[in-house]
């Protein structure tokens, strides 16, 4: 892959940090994003020392529309040349009855999933458009394409993840900017301890007996999309762990 700049949401763990490094192995510059400011500094010095890219981190959130705006805006003139925008920053709060449901986690999460990914792609994909070049990759889930008991917000945020997704694609087309998007199952990261509020029993029960797929599976998703010739796009890669065959239904073993 000739040099690319990728600007990718969530990097200070998870699918971010995989999809970030992998990137970089790949030769892209790249702008990472996230709230935790010391991870972020230490993975750009990690990721210059091991692939030789530039690395520029932003440390803000991406709830707070202006400063997603002034945090694109205010980028020096050679990191506004981004070729690739991965959303990815997003999480799972809580997993509750919808009537029982906490509305400060519902926030949160329409808040990230929802509008802090279109805030993002409001400033960024104007520069995609400017340059009549570019790709989107969204970071959904399964949970876009069928819900389960007590993922109800969680899953209407992807949901809707799906349907900017697509519309993005009809509104992109004359622009020359592919867009794509990743819909995983279960992967272990630190998605289920942030769900669960940080109770490492309830976030492990998500995983046992099953082998759930890993960040690196994400990587290799993204490293396809990206290295496909120009003439194709990949709409939507869906994986699952073996043992998982849609969003509730795993054969776990034990
Ligand atoms: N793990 C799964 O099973 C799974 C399955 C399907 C889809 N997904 C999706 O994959 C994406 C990545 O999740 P993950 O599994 O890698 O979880 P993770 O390990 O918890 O990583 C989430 C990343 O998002 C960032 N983030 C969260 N809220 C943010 C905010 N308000 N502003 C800026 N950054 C924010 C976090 O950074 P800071 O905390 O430093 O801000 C972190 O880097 C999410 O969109 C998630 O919904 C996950």
């Amino acid at each position: 892959m000739s040099t690319k700049t990728a600007f990718i949401t969530g990097t200070t763990s998870g699918f971010g940090l995989a999809i970030a490094n992998r990137l970089a192995s790949l030769g892209c510059n790249l702008i990472i994003t996230g709230r935790r400011r010391e991870r972020l500094e230490t993975e750009a010095a990690d990721i210059r020392s091991h692939y030789g890219v530039e690395v520029l981190p932003l440390c803000f959130d991406v709830r707070d529309r202006e400063v997603c705006r002034q945090t694109v805006e205010s980028l020096p003139e050679r990191w506004k040349q981004i070729d690739l925008l991965i959303n990815n920053a997003g999480l799972a709060a809580g997993a509750t009855p919808v009537q029982d449901g906490d509305i400060d986690d519902w926030e949160r999460m329409i808040d990230t999933n929802v509008k802090g990914l279109l805030y993002i792609s409001r400033f960024v994909i104007p520069l995609m458009v400017k340059r009549k070049s570019g790709h989107v990759i969204n970071i959904s889930s399964i949970a876009g394409v069928e819900v389960y008991p007590s993922g109800n917000v969680y899953c209407a945020t992807k949901h809707a993840v799906n349907a900017i997704t697509k519309g993005m694609r009809i509104d992109l087309l004359k622009e020359n900017i592919k867009v794509s998007s990743i819909s995983p199952g279960a992967a272990e990261t630190e998605f289920s301890l942030v769900r669960y509020h940080g109770d490492q029993e309830k976030a492990d029960a998500v995983y046992k007996g099953i082998v759930p797929l890993n960040a690196e599976d994400i990587a290799d998703a993204v490293e396809f999309i990206v290295t496909r010739p120009p003439h194709v796009n990949i709409n939507d890669i869906l994986l699952t762990p073996v043992r998982q065959a849609n969003t509730y239904v795993y054969h776990r073993e034990g």
